[in-house]
């Protein structure tokens, strides 16, 4: 299975799915960012293939987002892994795509679309928050959840502390789905989401993720 993962910024879930994923089965052919950033330095060094298209080079967004797609379709890919890539695609950039657009986002959706999740959690007093891998729409963090993973929120915890909390469970939900397509536990067809052998692969991804977040974890989990 070849993937392509966009970037914008530091890149910890692009290195996450470059560790974790299984070599034999998903190929990340290419790591591509819309600005310059060190998530494409970190990729560099992987010996990975990357790409920057910097949008502040194109005149318009329809301009970038149509020679993105042009580097993306070249390298013919299965899947594109949106993690951290902090632009709204357009309608036509997830059309010309359809049903092949992943993205990892730190809440429990449909709840904090969006910027500045953990705080507006930590605001809105939940009892727990976590991150969502699902598939891009032409509409903001919405489309098809594929799976989500909870924490038990600390209380009197900062935003800093439960972003990190939240940005280790990430690392292990991300790879976690990419892996289940790779291996076909997980189908995607016209937008609808199976899960073959849920209870057992679920399972036994959760009690990992505990031996490493401990025992706040809420999983499988619905926002
Ligand atoms: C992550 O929290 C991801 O869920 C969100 O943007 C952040 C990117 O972090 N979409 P990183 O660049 O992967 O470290």
């Amino acid at each position: 299975m070849r993937i392509a993962v966009l970037i914008s910024g530091r890149g910890s879930n692009m290195l996450s799915l470059a560790g974790s994923l299984p070599h034999d089965a998903v190929h990340i052919v290419l790591v591509a960012a819309n600005t310059p950033c060190e998530g494409l330095d970190h990729a560099a060094g992987l010996g990975l293939e990357t790409l920057l298209v910097d949008r502040a080079t194109f005149a318009s967004k329809a301009d970038h987002e149509a020679a993105l797609g042009d580097a993306i379709e070249a390298v013919a890919v299965d899947w594109i892994c949106l993690a951290g890539y902090m632009t709204i695609l357009s309608a036509a950039f997830v059309e010309r795509f359809a049903g092949r657009i992943i993205n990892i986002h730190p809440s429990l959706l449909p709840d904090f679309k969006g910027l500045d999740t953990h705080g507006r959690a930590l605001a809105a007093g939940v009892k727990h928050h976590g991150a969502s891998v699902h598939l891009v729409t032409a509409a903001l963090d919405d489309g098809p959840i594929l799976l989500q993973a909870g924490l038990e929120m600390i209380p009197g915890e900062e935003a800093t502390s439960l972003a990190s909390r939240v940005l280790k469970l990430e690392h292990m939900l991300y790879p976690f789905v990419i892996a289940s397509i790779a291996n076909g536990d997980l189908t995607i067809s016209g937008g609808s989401v199976f899960w073959k052998h849920q209870d057992m692969s679920l399972t036994r991804a959760g009690k990992a993720f505990e031996r490493v977040l401990g025992p706040a974890v809420i999983w499988p989990c619905s926002g």
